[in-house]
């Protein structure tokens, strides 16, 4: 591999980020984030835009071969006003929008312009249908956002850039994200579903969701959109109990009642109590091989007794 290659990440301060960078500089890449501000304790070489007056350092796209645009306010950090809604949209839609039209006026070539969606692409609905590429957009929040999303980071193929879009699963990270937040009653000995525990909650082990990413740099035949959801289909009933297991905690509660939840997150409500299944056989046949197939390697792996883990 050559050690040259330089790989911009937007939003590389985030959990998938801060991950992906690891891996790519164990890799010999070299890598830098776009970030929003340089953080004085940051060791990763910072680039800075201000995506809200369009402006990016123009170093940052004159040298990079790659970008990787994993911008985006977090979906689950506020409460979805219309404000925070525009925000959520604008963030991963409007930032693809600015790097496209820099990315047209440099001389650089990009190798290959990377995007994250949202495996909520397909709706925030519980059904028995498994959801594969091809499928439309829902006709709920998420589903637009993620249809804008990637019609805006598709637009690179207008410059003849090979461009892939990566519908992440909900991310299994022992830093942050989902499994923190529903392992905060696992610890405290009341496992519980949500809502009626028969939704889906399609998931990836974040080393293989960053595997992922580096095949779709590395591998030139890539490209177009790919789920990127671990092959086991788990409703949260499903993942509760094993979470429970993992950990030798017990799991006796009732179910946590929807209108409590919608109480509390309002419309975001939708995306914990609500899920479909999610097919990985078109990552599976572009050769990728999952490390954690299943939930119970994936969860002993990062919240298990340390003695059973892989
Ligand atoms: N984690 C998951 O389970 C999951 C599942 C499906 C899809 N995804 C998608 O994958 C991407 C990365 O996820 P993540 O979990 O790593 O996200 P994250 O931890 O929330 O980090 C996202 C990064 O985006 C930047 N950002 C935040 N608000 C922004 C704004 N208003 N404008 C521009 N940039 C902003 C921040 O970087 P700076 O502060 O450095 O600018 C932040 O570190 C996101 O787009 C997310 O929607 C994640």
């Amino acid at each position: 591999m050559n050690p040259k290659i330089k790989i911009l990440i937007t939003g590389g301060t985030g959990l998938i980020g801060r991950a992906l960078c690891n891996k790519l500089m164990d890799k010999g890449y070299e890598v830098a984030v776009l970030s929003r501000r340089k953080k004085p304790d940051s060791k990763m070489h910072t680039y800075v835009w201000d995506p809200g007056k369009s402006e990016i350092d123009k170093e940052a796209i004159a040298t990079s071969d790659f970008i990787v645009h994993l911008a985006g306010a977090n979906i689950s950090g506020k409460r979805w006003t219309r404000q925070r809604k525009q925000e959520i949209v604008d963030s991963r839609v409007e930032t693809a929008k600015l790097l496209f039209n820099k990315v047209k006026r440099t001389k650089n070539r990009l190798k290959a312009f990377i995007s994250a969606s949202g495996s909520n692409y397909y709706g925030m609905r519980t059904s028995d249908k498994i959801f594969s590429e091809e499928d439309p957009p829902g006709n709920d929040f998420m589903g637009e956002t993620c249809r804008k999303w990637e019609k805006s980071a598709g637009r690179f193929k207008e410059l003849r850039i090979r461009t892939v879009i990566l519908r992440n699963g909900a991310v299994l990270s022992a830093e942050g994200g989902a499994l923190p937040k529903m392992n905060i009653p696992v610890k405290l000995g009341v496992a519980a579903p949500i809502g009626s525990g028969k939704q889906y909650f399609p998931w990836i082990h974040i080393d293989d969701l960053c595997d992922i990413y580096i095949k779709a740099i590395e591998d030139e035949k890539m490209k177009g959109v790919y789920n990127a959801v671990a092959p086991e289909h788990t409703t949260n009933k499903h993942f509760m109990q094993t979470l429970a297991r993992v950990q030798e905690k017990p799991y006796w509660a009732p179910n946590a009642p929807s209108v409590g939840v919608k109480l509390a997150l309002g419309e975001m409500a939708q995306v914990v109590l609500e899920g479909s299944r999610t097919s990985s056989e078109k990552i599976k046949s572009a050769g990728f091989s999952f490390r954690f197939p299943e939930l119970e390697g994936a969860l002993v792996h990062l919240v298990g007794k340390k003695e059973n883990a892989q």
